[in-house]
């Protein structure tokens, strides 16, 4: 199944899937919502490199990239494990991605990807996510868009964690 995944991921950034693909109306708030993400929790105390879950891929810029993830304080009980799943409407899962461990160093052009946990009924397909890419949160997926479905065939692995890969817990546990 993840051998599947990644055939897809790499065939669809071969032809700039992400790109081209459709996304939907914005359902989430804006990008004021996670404007000063440095100053929340973060779940990945030092930046995750390689593949630690299997699954990755080529996505969030594949295994050579520099990835590190917060969390708002409304998810940030959930994450660190001192309160169940699922998050609470209104989490927000930020993911910075570096092309390698010099732009890491001088946080240079990190890409954003970004999970934002919507009101119970929104975006059943996806989760109840809404799955943004880009700082500016132009691009979103939800409902039955190619973006939603793209972001949620792969997180869907992590559904007993509210397809949450990488939380406080998984980052301990595999350093
Ligand atoms: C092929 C699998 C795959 C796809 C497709 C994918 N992700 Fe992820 N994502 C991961 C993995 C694996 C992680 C765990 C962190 C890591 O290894 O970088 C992750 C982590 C994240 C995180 C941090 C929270 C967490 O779950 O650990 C966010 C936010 C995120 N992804 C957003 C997105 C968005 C938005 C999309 C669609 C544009 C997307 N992802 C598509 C595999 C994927």
């Amino acid at each position: 199944m993840s051998i599947n995944i990644k055939i897809l991921s790499a065939v669809g950034l071969l032809f700039g899937i992400s790109a081209c693909m459709s996304t939907s109306p914005q359902l989430g708030p804006d990008a004021s919502a996670w404007s000063d993400y440095l100053s929340w929790y973060k779940v990945t105390p030092e930046a995750v490199t390689g593949d630690p879950t299997g699954t990755l891929g080529s996505v969030h810029d594949g295994f050579n990239a520099y990835r590190q993830i917060y969390v708002n304080s409304t998810g940030e009980a959930v994450n660190r494990g001192t309160q169940g799943y699922p998050y609470p409407e209104g989490t927000i899962l930020l993911k910075e991605s570096f092309n390698n461990a010099a732009a890491l160093e001088s946080r240079r052009n990190p890409d954003l990807t970004i999970m934002i946990k919507l009101a119970a009924g929104q975006s059943p397909e996806t989760g109840g996510w809404e799955y943004v890419m880009g700082a500016d949160g132009g691009r979103r997926g939800t409902g039955s868009s190619d973006l939603g479905a793209f972001c949620r065939d792969c997180h869907l692995f992590a559904a007993a964690t509210d397809y949450n890969f990488i939380n406080s817990r998984f980052f301990q546990n595999n350093r």
